[in-house]
């Protein structure tokens, strides 16, 4: 279970979280939702420590992520896999590399073992035959899949998606929908995933909880928040923009 409880965070003057509170379920998958800018990114690094808050606490499976040993992170890292929003591949590595990257900095598994582990999660993302290949050869939606094959190389028990639908086309990003909840259902991954795309939290999410003003607005059932009756859910996941009353002489200008 993950557990963020009322966590504060800024940077410089800005604040981001205010008080963000989420607990994740075992075997679920969580989708957040929010603006952009919101603190959707910021408010899943605290859950591997790629950020620290400046009050309020993180816990996985009952250890306090802030309080861990050197050792007792790298045990963390290992069964939290992280899927970044803009891929992060490197480059000048092949896929095959790539992939196998976090299993060599393990170095609990032999050459051999690491090998088959990359052709079993480049088969499970549907992309077998690219391990030679570098990623400036794939496109974007090969390369999102690839950073799914890294994630789950590492067997994780749990997995972050940021945006791992973002700027695909309608039918790449259902393939990457079935992909996660293959992962939640074949695998057992609990999984939080970060999308702006509603139809993509929709098909994916156990729960979905949205991101407003450095707080979590509303968290539920899928069905919950889609027949939410609040404003600012609303709004969201209907996909309107506020018109007020600045922007109206400019649109009536417009005509
Ligand atoms: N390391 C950092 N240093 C300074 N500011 C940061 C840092 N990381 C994030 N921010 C700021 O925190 C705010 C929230 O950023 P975040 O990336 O979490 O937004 P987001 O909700 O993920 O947005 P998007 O949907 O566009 O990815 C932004 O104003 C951003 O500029
Ligand atoms: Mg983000």
């Amino acid at each position: 279970m993950i557990q963020l409880k009322d966590v504060y965070k800024s940077f410089g003057s800005k604040k981001v979280l205010q008080g963000f509170t989420l607990d994740v379920r075992e075997g679920e998958t969580m989708v957040i939702i929010g603006y952009s800018g919101t603190g959707k990114s910021v408010a899943i690094k605290h859950i591997v420590r790629l950020l620290e808050p400046d009050a309020g606490e993180v816990w996985v499976d009952g250890q306090n992520v802030n309080t861990l040993s050197r050792a007792e992170l790298s045990a963390l890292r290992a069964k939290v896999g992280y899927v970044f929003q803009f891929a992060a591949l490197f480059d000048s590595m092949s896929i095959g590399d790539n992939v196998a990257m976090g299993l060599r900095k393990q170095g609990q598994l032999s050459d051999s073992e690491i090998r088959q582990r990359v052709v079993e999660s480049l088969r499970l993302v549907d992309l077998p035959d690219v391990e030679s290949r570098f990623p400036a050869e794939l496109s974007g939606g090969m390369r999102k899949r690839v950073g799914i094959a890294r994630a789950i190389a590492l067997r994780p028990k749990y997995i972050l998606y940021d945006e791992p639908t973002t700027g695909l086309d309608p039918v790449t990003s259902a393939v990457i929908d079935g992909l996660m909840i293959r992962m939640r259902d074949q695998l057992g991954v609990t999984g939080v995933v970060i999308t702006h795309d509603m139809r993509s939290a929709y098909a994916v999410g156990t729960r979905i909880a949205m991101l407003y003003d450095g707080t979590v607005r509303q968290v539920g059932s899928v069905d919950e928040i889609r027949h939410s009756h609040d404003a600012v859910v609303r709004q969201f996941i209907e996909g309107k923009a506020t018109l007020d009353d600045d922007d109206a002489p400019l649109l009536s200008a417009g005509r």
